[in-house]
């Protein structure tokens, strides 16, 4: 399981993380979490999970799993796929990939019985309580309105990070949670710690920047 405090990176389907470009962020967080310390990990498209794996040793997620088997399924993306391609974990229910209560189990059910990680997205704090009883070991909150933005969700609804912290520990101690929405800096990740998260999600920040080993290098100080 990622080592917290954790800064995990989701490049989304951006330009600038697709492919070559995704090879290039996960050797920037491979570069800055030696040269700190700090514990990070990648979420990239099903089709550069292995580019990356075999280019760098940084913890690589996939952005998504469906609930599947193996067998006569098209256009989905198989656990047991990206499990093989190198990811150590997955993501489920992101904001821009909202599933039902009973597929988030049921991919949840999946990456436990393929052995990833998982990272279940919620947009509130309760659909983290939701979320927590499915046993997760990450829960991360996002309130939609900020993704991509320039506030952080540490700024603009600090009491949605210390509120689902709260919520998801009554129910389950072991549990971890991270906080994302328009995260972009190592003030903004202290202040999540400060709240009570054990890391952050964050995407635009870095995958934006016109330097993001300066970026990274600014967050990880935030740990
Ligand atoms: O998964 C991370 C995310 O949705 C936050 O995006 O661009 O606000 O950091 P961003």
């Amino acid at each position: 399981m990622l080592k917290t405090p954790v800064i995990v990176l989701n490049v989304k389907t951006y330009t600038e993380s697709v492919c070559s470009n995704a090879v290039s962020l996960a050797k920037a967080m491979e570069h800055v979490s030696n040269e700190t310390g700090v514990s990070m990990a990648i979420a990239v498209q099903a089709t550069d999970i292995s580019l990356c794996c075999n280019a760098t040793n940084i913890p690589v997620y996939a952005q998504h799993i469906d609930p599947i088997r193996p067998g006569s399924h098209t256009g989905w993306t198989l656990p047991e796929a990206v499990k093989a391609a190198g990811a150590v974990g997955t993501l489920i229910n992101h904001s821009e990939h909202q599933l039902k209560l009973s597929d988030i189990d049921a991919c949840l059910t999946r990456a436990k019985e393929v052995c990833l990680d998982q990272i279940v997205c919620t947009n509130n704090i309760m659909t983290s309580k939701a979320a927590s009883i499915l046993n997760p070991q990450f829960i991360a909150v996002e309130p939609p309105e900020l993704i991509g933005g320039d506030i952080s969700v540490t700024t603009a609804d600090p009491g949605i990070v210390s509120g689902t912290v709260e919520a998801v520990k009554v129910l389950n101690k072991q549990m971890k949670v991270l906080c994302g929405a328009g995260v972009k800096n190592g003030v903004d990740v202290k202040k999540a710690l400060e709240l009570g998260a054990e890391g952050v999600l964050l995407a635009s920040g870095v995958v934006k920047a016109k330097d993001p080993v300066t970026v990274l290098r600014d967050l990880a100080r935030g740990c």
